[in-house]
């Protein structure tokens, strides 16, 4: 939540910031700002909205300097207004201060400097950070001083990032809790909140961490301190990440590029997972962890949101194929019930940033009792993959829509080959039955292309629903999280009232909802739950509703009954997870454009969510 950007070299700055923060939009987008420091003055421009209203901003009031720092927030303090928009200024207007997470002391602080004379103008609580520096300056005039003893005295998660009109080659940085990278280029420097903000002008990065603190020059070098205040050399690693995994190339949003790449991520994941023909499931990554599977016997999985989905379908399928016994946690959660577990436990923490602090928090609950930690992220150099004892990397590849689509099909398809990984650790499973979910798996990314290519039927039928106000999303065993994650998808981006239900319990209360204005989204596939779904659909239908069905091509009952139905590829049922959540993120996408909404950037929304 919340994206920072800094630059330093001979490029104009002002272009450079404005597309790193374009880069990080998906951390926040109420309100952004810049400062550049030019000839010993910083000036600042800032703007509530987008990007592109900060933008248009400087087209009117243009910056110059090869100096600067920029923000995109997400708002935790203070509404989101111009007043509130970072960067901060302290009375003199010599710092310029931007800063991601929570200072959390900050009202003791801001009430001890407003004592003190300070004068505060926003209502963040970021500007304490800006006066206390000043602050220190009176006692320490070394700026990096002054810097030490802040940071001394501030408490939360934050990175911050500064500029300092008496130190005009440099600029500041100190990280503990929300992501900061450094960034290097021959004769540039830059920090950043996520390496796409730096690609392609940057050519090798380094992963700030926790404590460490320091600033970077124009000639591309960064001086970089830890907690105790001694130096440290940093070892810098290449950037692999191309120029198009950043953007559009052609589409019309990043969600939907994202939901057409996925038979891609499907086979780059099955080619380095099941790279032979001898049903051996390869998790190389994790290797350090192996020794103790033989004895597990029980999982927690704890996740948010659509990673939290995502792990109700992994726990069936680490019952079903590993016979382990597994519980799914709301990361949230988790932490609050203590749990009971022994030595045979281990937790499973899905997340697609990395970052998300519900789950970091779940983890840090995890090892308090000594349970062993193995996280499932998309990003290896994140805060989540550190604080693990063995991470697995989702290989979903850079995830800019809020929405996440792309990263949870690779969290399904990771979690069904872990299991099937377990599966022959714990000899559950003989060779040759999994040798034949193996060559079913292989087939995943051409099924899936077969999906894809009917988006243009939901996109017809999305016109429909731009009134909708309500939607119901039906499914049954390893499709019931399939319809949390459709509802959960529509109204995430296209702000219509969703409640995704298992097929079982809608009999139960949510039955009464039922009307002709209310879509019932029916998953009914071929499958064991199969003639169930048939009597949710003769409920519905009895009642007046509207169906909108998934069902397995040939099937001729199901398009029957329906009021629009979409034949879905034969698979195992094992693929149904990842193969339905394609026409449901579609039809999320197509409502929501339909509506005039903005699926990339939904209201309220940042992609990763690093406060509790
Ligand atoms: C996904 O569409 C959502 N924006 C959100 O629920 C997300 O899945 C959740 O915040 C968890 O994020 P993570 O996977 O990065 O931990």
């Amino acid at each position: 939540m919340c994206g920072i950007v800094a630059y330093m070299g001979p490029k104009a700055v002002e272009s450079v910031l404005l597309v790193g923060l374009t880069r990080l939009e998906y951390r926040g987008y109420d309100s952004a700002g810049i400062a550049v420091l030019n000839r010993g003055e910083i000036q600042t421009r800032k703007e509530q909205g987008k990007i592109k209203d900060l933008e248009n901003l400087l087209q009117a009031h243009p910056v110059e300097g090869n100096i600067g720092i920029g923000h995109t927030r997400w708002a935790t303090h203070g509404e989101p207004n111009r007043k509130n928009a970072h960067p901060h200024i302290d009375n003199s207007r010599k710092i310029a201060v931007v800063h991601n997470g929570i200072i959390e002391n900050h009202y003791e602080l801001r009430r001890e400097l407003i004592k003190e004379g300070y004068v505060f103008h926003s209502e963040t609580d970021t500007e304490v950070i800006a006066h206390l520096l000043a602050d220190k300056l009176k006692q320490h005039p070394q700026i990096e001083d002054a810097f030490y003893q802040t940071i001394l005295k501030i408490q939360g998660r934050y990175s911050i990032v500064f500029l300092y009109d008496g130190a005009p080659h440099r600029v500041f940085f100190a990280r503990d809790g929300s992501p900061l990278i450094y960034g290097h280029a021959s004769g540039e420097s830059f920090l950043a909140s996520d390496i796409p903000a730096i690609v392609p002008l940057a050519s090798h990065y380094y992963t700030i961490h926790n404590g460490e603190w320091g600033w970077i020059t124009e000639s591309g070098e960064m001086q970089l301190f830890n907690s105790k205040n001694t130096a440290i050399s940093p070892k810098l690693e290449r950037i692999d990440i191309e120029v198009n995994q950043v953007e559009k190339n052609g589409y019309d949003h990043f969600m939907l590029k994202e939901i057409y790449e996925q038979p891609d991520v499907m086979r780059r994941i099955i080619q380095t997972r099941l790279n032979g023909s001898d049903g051996k499931v390869l998790f190389p990554e994790k290797a350090a962890d192996n020794q103790f599977l033989g004895s597990l016997s029980r999982i927690f999985i704890t996740s948010a949101g659509t990673s939290w989905h995502a792990g109700l379908v992994g726990k069936m399928y680490l019952e079903h194929l590993a016979k382990i016994t597994t519980e799914v946690d709301l990361a949230s959660e988790f932490r609050y019930r203590n749990p009971i577990a022994g030595g045979d436990t281990k937790v499973i923490a899905v997340s697609q940033s990395g970052e998300t602090a519900d789950t970091l928090a779940s983890i840090y609950q995890a090892k308090s009792k000594f349970i062993r930690v193995l996280s499932f992220v998309n990003n290896a150099n994140s805060a989540i993959a550190r604080e693990s004892d063995a991470y697995v990397d989702l290989m979903a590849g850079v995830e800019i829509g809020v929405a996440s689509t792309k990263a949870y099909t690779a969290e399904l398809l990771n979690l069904l080959l872990y299991a099937l990984f377990l599966s022959g650790i714990k000899w559950v499973i003989g060779k040759t039955e999994r040798q034949k979910i193996c060559d079913e798996i292989r087939l995943l990314p051409s099924l899936m292309e077969e999906t894809l290519r009917k988006s243009e039927v939901i996109k017809q039928w999305a016109q429909n629903f731009k009134e909708t106000k309500d939607f119901i999303f039906l499914g049954r065993a390893l499709d019931y999280p399939t319809a949390l994650e459709g509802a959960l998808k529509l109204k995430e981006i296209s702000y219509i009232h969703a409640s995704g239900y298992a097929g079982g319990e809608f009999k139960h209360g949510p039955i009464a909802l039922v009307t002709s204005d209310v879509p019932v989204v029916c998953i009914a596939v071929q499958s064991e739950i199969y003639e169930k779904m048939l009597s949710n659909i003769e409920e519905v239908k009895a009642r007046g509703g509207k169906i909108i069905a998934l069902y397995t091509e040939g099937d001729k009952t199901v398009p029957k009954l329906a009021d629009y139905s979409l034949p879905m590829p034969k698979a195992s049922p094992l693929l149904y997870p990842i193969l339905n959540s394609i026409p449901l993120q579609l039809l999320a996408y197509h409502v929501a454009v339909a509506r005039n909404c903005e699926p990339d950037q939904p209201r309220n929304l940042a992609k990763s969510v690093t406060v509790e």
